[in-house]
């Protein structure tokens, strides 16, 4: 496997104050890893490597220790995994592996790396790092799966699962994900999306719209107004707000 594919050479750490995070992202295509410091700002380059092909949590695992090597010291780690989670053990993985159920995945982390961690899902972590703190804010991720996080004034509301929620015949991943967008093709699932905007629009009241995730690239419309599109680094940026609950 290549060793890291990081996009330049990572900045050093030691110079952040503490308390240093390090944001993990698990995505079905890529992991990724960035250091923040403590008012959530990026404290390296950020670092990503393929997802194994079978994406176990011991392969998963395995992978996360090259990843995080060149980065450097931290103290403290927040994971956004794709798939419901509930204190810090993962329930679903539907684009990663069965062996994620009932996986006490922080647990794992803690001991292995020998530092506090929290996991929390990819697109409640996303939202973290996008949302304004102002009325009802929704985020919808477009990568391999379709992730949804709802949060009003800033709070989150925790377990909402819109991508394998039915939606026409199948469910909104199924058009919206990335088996969606292959099988449909971008002008479709273009079309789809919007579709998508303006329903999640009526069911939710939301206030603001950010559309995140790796395939927001493909959009090739004018979002309506109170949508936005937030960079690749927001599924990091938010790991820090994991700390701030409880
Ligand atoms: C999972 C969600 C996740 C999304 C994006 C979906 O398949 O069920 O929990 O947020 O993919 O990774």
């Amino acid at each position: 496997m290549t060793a890291n594919a990081a996009t330049s050479s990572p900045a050093p750490s030691a110079s952040a104050k503490s308390p240093v995070t390090l944001a993990i992202d698990i995505g079905g295509t890529g992991l990724k890893a960035m250091l923040l410091d403590p008012s959530g700002k990026p404290a390296s380059e950020r670092q990503r490597i393929e997802t194994p092909a079978v994406p176990t949590p011991k392969a998963v695992l395995a992978v996360l220790d090259d990843l995080i090597k060149p980065l450097g010291k931290f103290d403290r780690v927040s994971v956004g995994f794709p798939g419901v989670t509930k204190k810090g053990i993962t329930y679903t993985a539907v684009n990663l592996h069965p062996d994620w159920m009932n996986f006490h995945f922080q647990e794992e982390l803690t001991k292995r790396w020998k530092k506090p961690a929290r996991v929390a899902n990819d697109a409640s972590v996303q939202g973290y790092g996008a949302v304004q703190g102002d009325g009802v804010e929704l985020i919808l991720t477009l990568g391999t799966g379709l992730g949804s996080a709802l949060f009003t004034d800033g709070k989150l509301c925790p377990g909402l699962e819109l991508g394998h929620h039915p939606w026409k015949k199948k469910t909104y991943e199924d058009y919206l994900g990335k088996r969606g967008l292959e099988k449909h093709g971008k002008k479709q699932w273009n079309e789809h999306l919007q579709e998508a905007i303006a329903q999640t629009e009526k069911l939710f009241n939301w206030d603001h719209l950010y559309l995140g995730g790796g395939n927001t690239k493909k959009i090739e419309f004018t979002p309506p107004q109170n949508v936005a599109i937030v960079s690749n680094e927001a599924g990091l940026l938010g790991g820090v707000a994991l700390w701030r609950d409880k």
